[in-house]
């Protein structure tokens, strides 16, 4: 099996305020740079406000940054979107594209993800491209074939291993306390695998991370499972704690 390394991915959602995050991140940032050498990155994703500060305060470290979403546009007449020239010039190196709520909230399609992300690795970022089925796509046995249909949809023509993640995060464990099983995670995971074959190069180094009431409680489970290469984690991403507690059970 190729060896992956883990990445452990905070989404911090619209949470926060300036000195919610400044203390979040340096306290990650501390825990980061005393820690030695680890089994997993980490890696934050806060509100685009914080960026430039969160990246002041984390200087230096071993923790990434990244951005929750971009535009697919360079510059120009967007009002409200962020360019990712932008992100990296605030220091991010990963963007998270097509999470569930920008594909429900803002009507996202794969389309559209898929030029966000040839975007974003036009500038060099890496993208980390949300997949996952609903409660009912599940309850029909739509899961693999809905998985498939936007990994096809939303990867974009010049995907490496190196350049793009997959987030593997089904819409009704998210956020809901509901946790799919091992044996739930390992066969998804193992779908996406397959089926990355194709669309992206060197397909077998491709990290798949879950996503979706990851805590400390259920991550060294989950991490366990074959194909699981990190977590894209929500809720327990705002705690430091938490969030430590769920990077240092990767083994
Ligand atoms: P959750 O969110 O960990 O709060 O379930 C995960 C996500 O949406 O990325």
């Amino acid at each position: 099996m190729t060896a992956r390394r883990k990445l452990i991915a905070g989404n911090w959602k619209m949470n926060g305020l300036k000195a919610d995050g400044l203390a979040l991140a340096s306290d990650l940032a501390g825990r980061v740079n005393g820690a030695g050498a680890t089994a997993f990155d980490l890696l934050i994703c806060p509100p685009f406000p914080l960026l430039f500060p969160v990246a002041d305060a984390i200087a230096g470290s071993a923790l990434a940054l990244g951005g929750q979403d971009c535009a697919a546009k360079t510059s120009g007449a967007h009002t409200g979107d962020v360019a990712p020239a932008m992100l990296t010039d605030a220091g991010c190196r990963y963007v998270i594209l097509g999470h569930s709520e920008r594909r429900a909230d803002h009507g996202e399609s794969d389309a559209l993800i898929a030029a966000k992300a040839a975007a974003a690795h036009a500038q060099g970022l890496i993208a980390i491209i949300c997949v996952g089925e609903t409660e009912s796509q599940r309850d029909a046995g739509q899961a693999n074939a809905v998985v498939s249909g936007q990994l096809a949809g939303s990867i974009p023509a010049g995907a490496t291993a190196a350049n793009t993640v997959i987030a593997y995060e089904p819409v009704w464990a998210i956020g809901t306390g509901k946790t799919a099983t091992p044996e739930d995670v390992r066969a998804v995971h193992a779908h996406i695998r397959a089926e990355l074959e194709g669309k992206i190069a060197d397909a077998g180094a491709a990290k798949i991370l879950y996503g979706g009431s990851v805590k400390p409680s259920n991550a060294a489970e989950l991490m366990a499972v074959e194909n699981v290469d990190g977590a894209l984690v929500g809720g327990a991403s705002l705690k430091a704690d938490d969030f430590w507690a769920i990077a240092t059970s990767c083994r």
